[in-house]
C-alpha cells in the first residue's frame, strides 16, 4: 500500500507511507529556498518518488490535507511572501476598513501588484479571487487543486482522497508515537477546515469529534501580538515565548488584564468573553502605555493558564487523562511544559512539527486509519510509529564531487576526505564553529544534527559569536543542546518520562546544566529544548559527541539549524556551502568531505 500525502497550503510539504510505515517526508521550502512555501510541493515530490523510485502508477493513494484553502493566500503566498509591513498594510487597508468603516475592498486589488512576490503560478486562481475566505469559491478551488494533481502526477483522480485538516493533525499526534493510549485529541490553531480549536476522544484507536469552535482565538491573539511587537505572524511566535521569560511580575501584571479579559473556558471550548470588533487594534489600544517584554510575559502567562484551565475542563468533563494536542498553538514548547508540569495530566503529547508542514505525515496516516477499519485490521499493527526523522534528502556523493569541482573549492578551502570524528571534536574543543551537512534532512521545524550548526556548549561567548557572526539571530533567543542518551538525565528534568529525541519539547534544567550547557540554555529561566541522541538514532552523530566528551568530559553540544537568518534550512551542498561564504562558519562538513577556512 503506497500513500502519498500532500499538504499544499503555507509551510506546504510531501509525505509517503508504504506498508503503514512512513519514509520520506519533506517541505518543499528546502528545495525553493522560500521559508514557508506555498502551493504543490512539486520538487518535494520528485525527490521523494526518486529516493523510493516509485512512479505514479504505484501510488495507491494520494492523501491531500485540508479541504478548504483561501485562494487568496494561497495566490499571494501570505505567510512565506509577507513582511512586517505587509502584514500591517493588510490590517490598514483591509481589515480596518471591514472592520471600522463598513467598508468592503477587494484583498486582491491590494497585493496583486506586489513585484517582490512570488505569486503561486501552479494552480488555476480563474474567478475565484473576488472575495475572501468564500466557502463557494473554496469549493470551486478545491476542484481545481485535485485537477493539477492529478494533471501533474499523471493519476487518476478517483486515486485522490480529500482529509479535513484537523483530522490530518489528530492522526499525526495520535500515530506519531508507539504510546497510544485512550486519550483526548486536542487542535489549536489560526485557523482549520471548519475550526480554531477542536476536541475528539480517541478510544481504542477510534477517534470521535466531541467539540469544535471558530471563536478559540487563542492561536489568532498570540498571532497579532507577534505583529504588534514588530515580528512576523505565523512565523516569528516562538521569538515572543523566548522573550516571555524575560518579562517581570510587574511589567506582566500590567498587561495580563488586557488578555484574561479577552477568552473564556465554556466546558469543551474557549469562546469570547466579550467579543472586541478585531483582535489586533484592540491589543494595540490597550497596550498604548505598555512594555514590550510585559506584553510578551503576560501573553505566555495567559496562553499556558487558558490551556490548562480549557485542557483541565475537557479532562473532567471526558474522564480522560491522556491528552494529544496538535496545530500550531501546540508548537508553544513552554506551554506544554507548563501543562506537563500538572499532575491532573498522565502525559499531554505533542508530536514534533507539530503545525501544518506536519499535515501530510497525518493525511498519510488517517488514510492508513480508515483502510484499517474498512479492512477491519489491527490499527496499531499496520500503522508504524515514527521513530527516526531523518526523512528528507540526501546529497548523493557524485554531486558533492561535481560541485566541489565546479565552484574550484579546493583553491579556496582546505579540503580534506573522511576526517574522523576525534579530530572534528577536537576542533570543537578548540572552540571552532562546525557546520554539518550529513546523511538525510530531517523533516520540520529542528536540525537534529544533519544540518546543523555545532559549537561547545560550555562557553556563553559562542552565543554572541553565532548570533553576530553566523546567524544574525535575535539576541534574546536561547539555544539548545544535542546530549548524548546516557547523559540525558544529568542535566535535563523529565519526571514524566517524555519523549525528547526531537527537540520538540522543554525541560527544566538541572544545576550541572546551568554550567555545562550554559551557551545551549534559555539564559534567564535556564529551560532547554534538548535532543536525546543514543547511538541508534544517529551513529556518526552520536560519535562526534562521544569523542568530545572524551575531551571535555560533556556529553553534549550545542546545536543550532545550518541556515542564515530568515532562510530555510540548508539541503544539499550547495545551500550549506552558501552559508559557510556568508558567514564566519570555521569548518564545514559535507558527507565525507571537509572544508576549513584557509585563514
Ligand atoms: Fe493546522
Amino acid at each position: 500500500m503506497v500513500i502519498l500525502g500532500i499538504h499544499d497550503g503555507a509551510d506546504s510539504s510531501v509525505a509517503l507511507m508504504i506498508n503503514g510505515k512512513i519514509v520520506y517526508a519533506s517541505q518543499e521550502e528546502r528545495f525553493t529556498r522560500l521559508k514557508l512555501e506555498f502551493g504543490l510541493p512539486i520538487n518535494a515530490i520528485k525527490d521523494c518518488m526518486n529516493t523510493y523510485k516509485i512512479v505514479s502508477s504505484e501510488i495507491d493513494e494520494v492523501a491531500l490535507a485540508t479541504k478548504y484553502v483561501n485562494p487568496l493566500s494561497q495566490i499571494t503566498k501570505r505567510e512565506a511572501n509577507f513582511t512586517t509591513n505587509d502584514w500591517i498594510e493588510e490590517q490598514e487597508k483591509f481589515w480596518k476598513p471591514r472592520f471600522y468603516q463598513n467598508k468592503n475592498p477587494n484583498y486582491w486589488n491590494i497585493f496583486k501588484n506586489k513585484k517582490k512576490f512570488s505569486y503561486d503560478k501552479i494552480y488555476n486562481y480563474k474567478n475565484v479571487l473576488n472575495s475572501y475566505q468564500n466557502k463557494k469559491n473554496m469549493e470551486i478551488f478545491l476542484q481545481r487543486r485535485i485537477n493539477t494533481i492529478s494533471n501533474v502526477l499523471k493519476i487518476d483522480k478517483k486515486k485522490i482522497k480529500v482529509y479535513l485538516h484537523e483530522d490530518c493533525h489528530i492522526n499525526y499526534a495520535y500515530y506519531f508515537y508507539k504510546e497510544r493510549k485512550n486519550g483526548i485529541c486536542i487542535t489549536n490553531e489560526g485557523m482549520g477546515d471548519f475550526s480554531r480549536g477542536s476536541v475528539s476522544t480517541v478510544k481504542n484507536n477510534k477517534f470521535k469529534l466531541i467539540s469544535f469552535s471558530k471563536d478559540n482565538h487563542l492561536g489568532n491573539i498570540y498571532k497579532w501580538t507577534t505583529l504588534l511587537l514588530g515580528m512576523k505572524p505565523a512565523q516569528h511566535e516562538y521569538k515572543v515565548m523566548g522573550l516571555a521569560p524575560y518579562a517581570s511580575d510587574f511589567e506582566i501584571d500590567k498587561c495580563y488584564k488586557t488578555y484574561e479579559d479577552l477568552l473564556r473556558v465554556n466546558k469543551l471550548n474557549v469562546n469570547y468573553k466579550k467579543k472586541p470588533k478585531d483582535i489586533f487594534y484592540h491589543l494595540q489600544k490597550n497596550f498604548m502605555k505598555s512594555r514590550f517584554d510585559g506584553i510578551a510575559g503576560a501573553l505566555q502567562k495567559f496562553l499556558e493558564n487558558k490551556l490548562f484551565d480549557w485542557f483541565l475542563s475537557c479532562s473532567k468533563i471526558l474522564k480522560l487523562k491522556y491528552i494529544y494536542f496538535s496545530g500550531g498553538v501546540a508548537q508553544n514548547i513552554k506551554a506544554a511544559m507548563y501543562l506537563n508540569s500538572k499532575k491532573k495530566f498522565t502525559k499531554v503529547i505533542i508530536p514534533p512539527s507539530a503545525g501544518d508542514s506536519s499535515i501530510s505525515i497525518g493525511a498519510c496516516f488517517k488514510s492508513m486509519n480508515d483502510y484499517c477499519e474498512k479492512k477491519f485490521i489491527s490499527k496499531n499493527k499496520s500503522i508504524k510509529p515514527i521513530q527516526s526523522l531523518y526523512l528528507g534528502y540526501k546529497n548523493s556523493s557524485n554531486d558533492v564531487k561535481k560541485f566541489i569541482i565546479k565552484k574550484k573549492l579546493s583553491d579556496k578551502y582546505i579540503i580534506k576526505k573522511n576526517v574522523t570524528s576525534n579530530k572534528i571534536a577536537l576542533k570543537i574543543y578548540n572552540g571552532k564553529i562546525v557546520g554539518r551537512c550529513v546523511g538525510r534532512m530531517e523533516f520540520g521545524l529542528r536540525a537534529l544534527g544533519n544540518r546543523s550548526i555545532l559549537c561547545d556548549p560550555r562557553y556563553f561567548s559562542n552565543i554572541r559569536k553565532i548570533n553576530t557572526k553566523i546567524k544574525n539571530r535575535d539576541f534574546w533567543m536561547p539555544f539548545t543542546p544535542t546530549i548524548l542518551s546516557e547523559d540525558f538525565n544529568k542535566y535535563i528534568k523529565n519526571t514524566k518520562n517524555l519523549n525528547a529525541s526531537f527537540m520538540s519539547m522543554a525541560f527544566e534544567t538541572k544545576k550541572l546544566a546551568q554550567k555545562d550547557l550554559q551557551a545551549a540554555i534559555h539564559p534567564a529561566d535556564y529551560t532547554a529544548r534538548p535532543q536525546k541522541l543514543s547511538k541508534n538514532d544517529n551513529e556518526s552523530y552520536y560519535n562526534l559527541i562521544k569523542e568530545f566528551k572524551k575531551l571535555s568530559g560533556v556529553g553534549a553540544l550545542l546545536n543550532t539549524s545550518l541556515n542564515l537568518h530568515g532562510l530555510p534550512v540548508a539541503r544539499n551542498i550547495e545551500d550549506a556551502m552558501y552559508v559557510f561564504e556568508n558567514s564566519e562558519l570555521d569548518i564545514l562538513i559535507v558527507e565525507n568531505y571537509y572544508f576549513e577556512k584557509n585563514l
